[in-house]
């Protein structure tokens, strides 16, 4: 994983290896704030999104964002990046799941640069139809 300090150096080379690509978007100006720049709460949502790939495998039905660690943006968003979101696992609990979420943005025209911009540690619960935790199911072997 490449270090939270290296969200200080827009110039840091390779994708993570050991990640899984898990979302790929590109911000519009709908998503900015008065000044043009993009909301960091769409970015969060787009975390939010694709933190829940991972997850999804194991919960299989409905789940729920229980905790989001920690976000830094030290590299600004901007309209016609295009961001992509690299996940890893991190724990498999009862009722969670827990992943680690890397944000990269490629500048529009500066494509093939990856300049990391932010990363989350989410959890999501696997609920039941009355919203409670439920036990993941059996994980069926790969
Ligand atoms: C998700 C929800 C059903 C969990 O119910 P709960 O009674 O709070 O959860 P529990 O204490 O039984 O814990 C359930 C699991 O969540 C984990 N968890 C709970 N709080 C956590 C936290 N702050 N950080 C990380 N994991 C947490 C527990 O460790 C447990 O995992 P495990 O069974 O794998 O060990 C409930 O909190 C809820 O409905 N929250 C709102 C969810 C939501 O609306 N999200 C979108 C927000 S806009």
């Amino acid at each position: 994983m490449v270090p939270m300090n290296d969200l200080r150096n827009p110039h840091h080379g390779d994708l993570p290896a050991d990640l899984e690509l898990v979302l790929k978007v590109i911000p519009q100006p709908r998503d900015c704030n008065a000044n043009g720049d993009i909301f960091g709460g769409w970015v969060m949502a787009q975390v939010d999104l694709a933190g829940s790939v991972i997850p999804a495998r194991y919960a299989r039905g409905r789940m729920a964002t229980v905790a989001v660690k920690e976000f830094i943006f030290k590299q600004p968003v901007r309209v016609g990046d295009i961001l992509s979101f690299y996940g890893a696992l991190e724990r498999v609990g009862r009722t969670s799941v827990t992943v680690r979420i890397e944000v990269f943005a490629e500048r529009f025209a500066d494509q093939g640069r990856y300049i990391k911009v932010t990363e989350a540690t989410l959890t999501y619960v696997a609920i039941d139809a009355q919203g409670r935790p439920r036990p993941l199911p059996p994980q069926q072997a790969s």
